[in-house]
């Protein structure tokens, strides 16, 4: 057999194998089971998912300036560490950014300030300091779970709030270096926290219904209700336009405090409920979830979507409900479930219509659930 006879005869061979293994891999693919068999996911937790999302997102100057640039922001945290941190005080500045935090600290006299991130925003936080003649801080690119000191510290100072207040993990970062680095009786600032869940009314002209609510000139959607879309995505609306909500149909009431001081993660409840009487009649479009911190009775961060003094750069979050009118002295009871605190699309929520005028609960077939 000639050499080339012999090439061309292996390269058919080949090619057939290859369209046989492609067949096969196909055949598999298309069940689900044997596919899971012969081509297992790597399978990475949540929180590395997160923790790698986090470093990403932190790493550039635009999630930094907007931060900077949020004045109320600011003004809070230049007004608490003025108030609360001591000279001589020892620090950590648990995610420093751009090492702001960290440089009031030492300007107001801190013995020792830690600034830790783990990002790679670290190296112009160093820049930054130097060329604010800034001492006394030390600068270390490291996640704070990996983050040791040889004496405890009397300060944790931190800006680790999602716009749903949990979703960046504040909590397991911050009681994570309570109970290993902080003295007892030591300062976590801030450490009081409300989350509100309140139910609001959107300004008509910029409602979005579901789209099977929907009649546009006659066209007709309601057909579409049979595909509501399954992922918790849709459910949800994020803005920081103060335009978008026309009123609180209650009055709001924090759906959840808590202190840092004190708080253990594994406590949290994964159930909330709670009921606002209305107050401010209206049409019931979904339930608002932001935030509030305080530091003193006068010294307090909001970013309610109704504050003028809002921190801006915070979204407020729109949980979407359907829609569905309220008179005055209606009732509405509000249940959230929460799988993890830190993860939004975990939230489930459903409310139940108590009419006043006929003191009876609307059957449940009224209540809604995303
Ligand atoms: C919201 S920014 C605050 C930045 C800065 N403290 C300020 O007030 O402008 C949060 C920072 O924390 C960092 N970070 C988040 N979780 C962290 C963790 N567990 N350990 C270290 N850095 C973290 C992020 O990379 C980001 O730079």
């Amino acid at each position: 057999m000639s050499f080339q006879t012999l090439q061309h005869l292996s390269a058919s061979a080949f090619s057939a194998i290859r369209r046989l293994l492609a067949v096969g891999r196909t055949w598999i693919q298309a069940r689900p089971r044997l596919a899971a068999w012969f081509y297992p996911r790597v399978r990475r937790s949540p929180k590395a998912d997160y923790r790698n999302h986090n470093r990403r997102m932190f790493a550039g100057f635009h999630e930094q300036e907007r931060m900077l640039a949020d004045q109320a922001r600011m003004a809070f945290y230049h007004a608490a560490i003025a108030r609360h941190i001591q000279p001589g005080d020892r620090v950590v500045d648990l995610g420093t950014g751009t090492g702001i935090l960290a440089a009031w600290a030492a300007q107001r006299g801190a013995a020792h300030v830690y600034a830790i991130d783990h990002s790679d925003i670290l190296s112009y936080a160093r820049a930054v300091a130097t060329a604010n003649q800034i001492e006394n801080v030390e600068f270390r690119a490291i996640h704070s779970t990996e983050f040791t000191v040889d004496e405890p510290v009397d300060v944790i100072l931190h800006e680790q709030m999602g716009d749903g207040l949990f979703d960046e993990g504040m909590v397991a970062n911050v009681t994570d270096l309570r109970d290993r680095l902080l003295k007892p009786g030591g300062l976590i600032l801030p450490s009081l926290f409300e989350l509100y869940c309140e139910p609001i009314k959107v300004n008509d002209a910029r409602l979005v219904p579901f789209i099977w609510e929907l009649d546009v000139h006659g066209y007709d959607y309601s057909c579409l209700e049979r595909d509501r879309p399954q992922g918790p995505g849709y459910y949800h609306l994020v803005s920081s336009d103060r335009q978008l909500i026309d009123h609180f149909l209650g009055e709001p009431r924090p759906a959840l405090s808590i202190d840092l001081h004190t708080l253990n993660e594994a406590d949290m409840p994964h159930e909330i409920t709670f009921t606002r009487t209305v107050v401010n009649a209206g049409r019931l479009d979904g339930l608002a979830v932001y935030f509030r911190a305080r530091v003193d009775q006068d010294l307090v961060l909001s970013t309610s979507p109704l504050d003028p003094h809002r921190a801006p750069h915070w979204g407020f979050r729109i949980l979407r409900t359907a829609r569905d009118d309220f008179a005055v002295g209606d009732e509405i009871e509000v249940r959230f479930t929460i799988g993890r605190w830190p993860d939004l699309d975990s939230w489930r929520w459903s409310y139940v219509k108590r009419v006043f005028a006929q003191s009876h609960p609307v059957p449940p077939e009224n209540s809604v659930i995303a």
